[in-house]
């Protein structure tokens, strides 16, 4: 007898992190979205009404950061990934409700969302000191600076976090010590400016309550988040100084300079993506609140360790703020199963300097399958783990081959050797069927109970530790020795071996679905492989006399060596593409107007001379004409030209702009140059233009 809990009046919403969007994600990244999958492909096999509500980090200083290295706009760059992951995810088979930040639904429902709070009194404006860069002439919230952490010391410290796996504090720019720009390497200064802050402090009774009563979350979630907790929560800020992301006006009288600060608004994609669905697929503006506003939804969150406080106390803080605007309050998170990091090679990953596998490398490598069995089979539950080539060979060789495969493709062929491919009747059970027959009945309860407490690891071993069970039956069964002599009990045999691939497959379908539904269409089964309950999958339920399609064996063994070679090959590609032509970065486009105002003229040198003790500066005279008549200018010049050189040179000359005294001498206009290393060219007209013609 089956024990499973009937889920079919379940609500659930599982929500892993939203990737940003300034690269292509790594195995470490893809592990939240395809946990995800996983886990939602289990609650429909288990016959939950089940949504998921992910998509694309819009948002965020790092994104601006990319963008302006690679010389495009921060929407041109989040566009270009977001196709490109969707279709990634799609090889994947990473199939959830995958939104992005970006989109204009998100802005409004972030906008309306924070009015609420604001209107509930838990958003509050200060004055404040913040980094400001002179040479960029820009504030730098967040990641625009790096220092050193002021609580582990460990340098490199970015301006929102501490990413020391030891510490992993939340941090703001100005508490770092040695803080530095990220766009020019300078030191900033500090600047006054108007913030607007999101109470957390208010917060603290309900949310230390929720931590303890909540009996699901991960040691480390729960641990982590007790610590923040004891320390006091404390007011954040909400608004930031930056021209990419969601315009904090529309909610907060006074603060139309500003925008949300990223992790504010794309912890509320979980709502706002649910919202979208509801509207995408039922024309329904309220579906979200089904789930959302109903305390016995439970919705699930798949992170890493780095973002536990913004899904266990900021992300439940912010729904809080609404009490009731909505009309009920909000669920918070039933759990937020938190993994550790994967490393690579007990390394970080990183694309600069070649260490780790992204997963569009991945899926050209193989079949993405192999890459989803490994990182369910491997998922770093409880501590840091690392990604070894040797390792991933092992899984694949010895389990999904040479365990899985192999018991599968056995089966398929012992059918159609003896039987012509039709599955064989089932007779009477010995005492060796008879627990195969309990095991095959088992197994999916087993697994269920990793699954609903989050243990994939687990999981995955037991479905494999079946098979190995499987495989073990079969052997002493000997079918091959009995065939002439006793054929009903093979037939015997190989009807439970059939029915133990059919509930195998169902059982692997979150896990390897291509694989899954290849077995499945083998055993020529009706309806999807997706479909079917693992409430089903433990019952002796293959109609006998059915035939199965010839079948080929399911994976291929791997060669690691093999493999990095060819990855090295599919990086020194990549890398070889060229690069696309920069363009202005968005921030530089000036109005015309602007332009109109400066005041550029043609001119003559008639007299230079050298600035005592100043190397690199000329004294120039310059002829502008009727109008303007003569004016000194001081100029860079010294090491590029002899003043000699210099008489009767045409030249051009902004001459509006405000008068300067360089090392004591008066300069009334700028000439324009242009300087490559120790070359300087002078910008002079093509034709013999008149000293003083207007330069448009
Ligand atoms: N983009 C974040 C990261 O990769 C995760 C955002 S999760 C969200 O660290 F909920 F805020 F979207
Ligand atoms: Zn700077």
């Amino acid at each position: 007898m089956l024990l499973l809990e009937d889920l079919t009046d379940k609500k659930f919403v599982v929500c892993p992190a939203w990737p940003y969007m300034n690269a292509v994600p790594h195995l470490g990244t893809v592990l939240h979205l395809l946990s995800a999958d996983i886990y939602v492909r289990y609650l429909k096999l288990r016959g939950a009404n089940v949504i998921s509500a992910t998509g694309s980090d819009c948002h965020g200083t790092p994104i601006e950061v990319a963008a302006l290295a690679e010389g495009i706009s921060p929407e041109e760059l989040v566009n270009r990934n977001h196709s490109q992951i969707t279709q990634l995810l799609r090889e994947w088979n990473i199939d959830l409700n995958y939104s992005k930040t970006a989109n204009p639904f998100h802005y409004q429902w972030v906008q309306d969302f924070y009015r609420k709070c604001f209107e509930n009194g838990y958003i509050f404006s200060k004055e404040i000191d913040q980094l400001y860069c002179k040479t960029d002439k820009r504030f730098l919230p967040d990641r625009f600076v790096e220092g050193t952490c002021p609580y582990c010391e460990t340098p490199g410290a970015r301006g929102d976090q501490c990413d020391s796996p030891t510490c992993g504090k939340p941090l703001s720019p100005v508490e770092l010590i040695n803080p530095v720009c990220k766009i020019c390497g300078k030191p900033p200064v500090k600047k006054t400016t108007t913030q607007w802050y999101y109470d957390f402090s208010a917060f603290q009774e309900e949310l230390s309550d929720y931590i303890k009563r909540n009996q699901t979350l991960p040691d480390n979630a729960r641990k982590f988040s007790n610590h923040i907790l004891e320390e006091g929560l404390q007011a954040r800020t909400l608004t930031r100084d930056l021209a990419w992301g969601i315009p904090a006006g529309p909610s907060i009288p006074g603060a139309d300079a500003k925008v949300i600060y990223v992790w504010l608004e794309a912890v509320l994609g979980y709502v706002s993506a649910s919202a979208e669905l509801g509207l995408r697929l039922y024309k329904d503006p309220d579906y979200w609140k089904q789930f959302w506003l109903d305390q016995d939804t439970q919705t699930i969150f798949f992170i890493g360790k780095d973002n536990i406080f913004f899904h266990t106390l900021l992300f439940p803080a912010l729904l809080l703020g609404t009490k009731e605007s909505y009309g009920k309050p909000f669920v918070l998170p039933y759990n937020v199963s938190t993994t550790e990091f994967l490393i690579f090679d007990d390394d970080k990953f990183s694309k600069s300097r070649g260490i780790g596998v992204w997963i569009d490398e991945a899926a050209q490598l193989l079949p993405t399958d192999y890459w989803r069995y490994f990182l369910a089979a491997t998922r770093p539950e409880i501590k840091d783990t690392s990604f070894t080539w040797s390792e991933f060979e092992q899984r694949i060789n010895n389990d999904l081959n040479d365990v899985l495969g192999n018991y599968i493709h056995r089966v398929f062929v012992l059918i159609h050797k003896y039987f012509e491919g039709k599955i064989p009747e089932c007779h009477r059970l010995d005492a060796t069927d008879r627990e195969f027959v309990s095991a095959i009945h088992n197994v999916p309860e087993s697994v269920a109970d990793y699954f609903d407490n989050f243990e994939f690891k687990k999981a995955v071993a037991a479905i494999i530790d079946f098979a190995r069970t499987a495989n073990g039956y079969l052997s002493t069964k000997e079918p091959w020795k009995l065939i002439k002599s006793d054929p009903t009990t093979v037939e015997t045999t190989l009807y439970l071996c059939a029915q133990s691939v059919a509930t195998l497959s169902v059982l692997l379908g979150p896990i390897i679905p291509d694989s899954a539904a290849k077995i499945w269409q083998i055993l020529k089964q009706e309806g999807s492989i997706h479909i079917q309950l693992f409430q089903e999958a433990g019952k002796l339920k293959l109609n006998p006399g059915s035939l199965i399609l010839e079948s080929k064996p399911l994976f291929e063994k791997i060669e690691s060596e093999d493999l990095q070679k060819k990855l090295d090959v599919i990086q020194k590609k990549a890398n070889k593409k060229p690069k696309k032509v920069k363009k202005v970065p968005d921030r530089d486009i000036i109005p015309f107007k602007d332009f109109e105002r400066l005041d550029i003229r043609i001119g003559t040198i008639t007299k230079a001379e050298k600035i005592p003790k100043a190397k690199n500066l000329l004294k120039l005279r310059v002829d502008l004409g009727e109008d303007l008549g003569e004016r000194q200018l001081v100029a860079g010049l010294a090491s590029f030209r002899d003043p000699k050189e210099l008489i009767d040179q045409r030249i051009t000359v902004i001459v509006n702009l405000e008068p300067a005294t360089i090392r004591g001498v008066r300069s009334e206009g700028m000439l324009l140059a242009a300087v490559e290393g120790k070359d300087l060219g002078l910008l002079i007209p093509d034709k013999d233009i008149p000293n003083g013609t207007k330069v448009s």
